[in-house]
């Protein structure tokens, strides 16, 4: 069988999304070719894979997802979600500009402002809920826009579609980290993207097993020139690993619908409770950019983030110590709840005015939503919070 995505549903896709029974003896699930090279015949004559740096049948299996699932013509994997978008950076080069949300993961703004500002690239840092916001950063060296939506604590939503105006207008490049919306909510490429990033380790994976990058295009000069960053500069997954996401994506639909009513409820439950001071979920209709978010997103997601009355550092602690079923972890996306503390944890390498200025205060705390029972999630915040 094999299998082409665009005549798919979604759902189908995760599952069957360009897969191909195992050629040997038929295995449903590709097998894991733990192996580094591959036997010659004669210098060159091989059966299409070399040395598993520059491909795998696994990684190749796992990839053929990625483009499927994002609607993409190629998918590509990566050591790490940070791995892949390093490898989106050696796109450019010295004395090119980005254009970067504000409000971003903090290791992908440790990525741009410790390494890559080194390597003579500048990046300016933008509010983008309103996108004509960006436009009066373009000038002639600007190469990127990189978008994070909803963004990684604040759970703010860009208009995908607007800046892919600007980005066309000015022949730009558009990335969007895809991490917390996921395929199943919104799939980037369709409203104009060029490339779409994930921190494959979170939804995609699913399982908080793996750490994983991947970037889906759909354009082969630019897929060429990205599978050449990849084999020449390293930063690939390993067979297991590729299997290991490959498996989670084939119930990705179903957690992240369980992930979205269970994220309403707890932030439906942390809105009306009386030492909560802000939540921040895109299905609120007073969120700034709800309607975007309803426009450009099939539901609003299992991340939610708060802050109590009185933004005490020392009481978000107790909160989070106290939770019994969310775990006090890093990360996100996985079956578990999780629970972290920006400014302590994921943010900490944002100096504390400048996360401030984007809401990352003390008492911020993020929850990863998970697929527990939803009465379960609540009675644990409640006794957490008193
Ligand atoms: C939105 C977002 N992008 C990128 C990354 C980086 O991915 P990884 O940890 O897989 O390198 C993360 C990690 O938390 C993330 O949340």
């Amino acid at each position: 069988m094999s299998t082409k995505c665009s005549v798919m549903k979604f759902n189908t896709k995760t599952i069957h999304g360009n897969q191909e029974y195992d050629k040997a003896y038929g295995a449903v699930m590709p097998p894991i070719y733990q192996t580094t090279t591959y036997a010659q015949t004669t210098p060159g004559g091989h059966k299409g894979y070399e040395y598993s740096r520059s491909g795998n049948p696994t990684r190749t299996a796992l990839e053929n997802s990625f483009a499927s699932i994002e609607n993409g013509t190629h998918g590509l994997a990566f050591g790490s979600g940070l791995a892949a978008i390093d490898a989106v950076m050696k796109l450019l080069k010295p004395g090119d500009e980005v254009i970067s949300t504000n409000d971003l993961y903090g290791g992908t703004y440790r990525l741009f402002t410790k390494i890559f500002e080194g390597f003579g690239i500048k990046f300016h840092f933008v509010g983008m809920e309103n996108a004509s916001k960006i436009e009066s950063y373009v000038n002639k060296n600007t190469k990127l826009i990189w978008v994070e939506t909803p963004t990684n604590p604040m759970m703010n939503i860009i208009d995908i579609k607007a800046t892919a105006a600007v980005s066309k207008k000015h022949n730009i490049l558009l990335a969007v980290d895809n991490t917390f919306a996921t395929p199943y909510l919104q799939q980037p490429l369709n409203l104009g993207a060029d490339i779409v990033m994930h921190s494959a380790t979170k939804y995609l994976g699913g399982h908080s097993d793996v750490v994983m990058g991947a970037l889906i295009v759909k354009d082969k000069e630019l897929a060429d020139r990205l599978y050449f960053i990849q084999n020449a500069s390293g930063a690939v997954c390993g067979p297991q690993d590729s299997f290991l996401v490959l498996r989670g994506i084939k119930t990705l639909h179903i957690r992240m619908q369980r992930h979205c009513e269970n994220g309403k409820a707890v932030a439906e439950y942390l809105k009306q409770h009386p030492k909560i001071e802000n939540v921040y979920w895109p299905g609120f209709s007073d969120h700034p950019n709800h309607d975007i978010a309803k426009a450009q997103m099939k539901d609003f997601g299992g991340m939610v983030s708060f802050t109590t009355k009185g933004n005490n550092y020392k009481e978000a602690i107790k909160i989070v110590e106290n939770l019994k079923i969310f775990t006090l972890a890093e990360s996100l996306g996985g079956v578990e709840s999780l629970a972290g503390h920006p400014a302590s944890m994921t943010h900490a390498s944002i100096p504390k005015e400048e996360r401030e200025k984007i809401g990352v205060v003390d008492s911020l705390i993020r929850l990863s939503v998970g697929i527990e029972d939803e009465e379960d999630l609540i009675a644990d915040l409640k006794q957490a919070i008193g």
